[in-house]
């Protein structure tokens, strides 16, 4: 089902989850100063994203993706409109975590530091975080390269130290910025099945920018796509593939059907922020 949505505030009232969303983004606005004027990056974008819900993020390429998780993740702020988000009472959890495209690990960490990085910043005792650590190395299956520095791992294995790290913090949400922009392809379909086997196991809140319009359907429960550059609400489409998912999905009639759907809607923009580069 493809729901068009006008460029204005969604109503999480009038959602199908039933409940009230973990965050709600109305009518966001990003302008940046630059020695040739303002660079407006977002435009009146607005998004909700439900507890527990994986949502994809597609739009062409400077439409505003990164900026939107950035001032989510509370590294930028916005110009206009409001975010609200849903915090658990008493939080003890850090609210959001982020996992970018380019392996952001600190190559002077071992895996095992990196992955308990974010524990030791929260104080989490040394046997906890050092336990904690070696669980999520153990889940995305590097184990034996716990000693490692990131200069002796392959692109693909800092990548999983960079999503290890993120999910052993546990935060509330997930912020994955083209995670798996930087791989081969076979690599990446690997980690997509890991990625969507992680993600089954925990279910938790995740905001996913990808340029893969077949991951993004892989992976999401929704795929939220923006316009081109100033960025803002172009569709939407609900994703009624049936989980636990699996490379397998991928071959199913349904699967092929929304990818191009979701071409389809998108085929417009992405040539116009071509155009516009020109
Ligand atoms: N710090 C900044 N100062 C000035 N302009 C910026 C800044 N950050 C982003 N922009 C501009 O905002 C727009 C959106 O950038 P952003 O990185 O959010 O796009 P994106 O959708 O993530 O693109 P991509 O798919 O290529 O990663 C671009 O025009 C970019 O040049
Ligand atoms: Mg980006």
């Amino acid at each position: 089902m493809s729901t068009d949505t006008a460029n204005g505030p969604h109503n999480g009232a009038a959602s199908p989850h039933g409940a009230a969303p973990k965050i709600h983004a109305v009518a966001v606005g990003k302008t940046f100063p630059s020695s040739h004027g303002p660079v407006e990056a977002l435009h009146n974008f607005s998004l909700d994203i439900y507890e527990g819900e994986f949502l994809s993020l597609v739009g062409p390429s400077g439409c505003g993706k990164s900026t939107f998780l950035r001032i989510l993740a509370g590294l930028a702020e916005e110009s206009s409109g409001t975010i609200s988000i849903h915090r658990e009472a008493n939080p003890t959890r850090p609210l959001s975590g982020m996992v970018f495209q380019e392996y952001a690990v600190f190559p002077w960490k071992t895996v095992a530091e990196n992955v308990a990085f974010g524990l030791h910043m929260r104080g989490v005792s040394r046997s906890e975080r050092t336990a904690i650590a070696a669980d999520w190395i153990d889940r995305v299956g590097l184990r034996k390269f716990a000693r490692h520095y990131p200069h002796q791992l392959s692109g693909g294995m800092r990548q999983r130290v960079g999503i290890a790290r993120a999910l052993a913090n546990d935060p509330e949400i997930l912020l994955m910025d083209e995670p798996l922009g930087a791989l081969d392809a076979q690599t990446r379909t690997v980690l997509q099945e890991q990625l969507l086997e992680l993600w089954q196991e925990g279910r938790k809140t995740v905001l996913y920018v990808t340029h893969s319009i077949e991951e993004a359907v892989l992976l999401g429960d929704r795929v939220v796509l923006m316009t081109a550059h100033p960025g803002t609400n172009k569709a939407e489409f609900d994703i009624p593939l049936e989980r636990p998912r699996s490379l397998k999905t991928t071959a199913e009639p349904e699967f092929a059907r929304l990818s191009y759907a979701i071409w389809e809607s998108l085929r417009d923009e992405v040539q116009r922020s071509i155009e516009e580069a020109e």
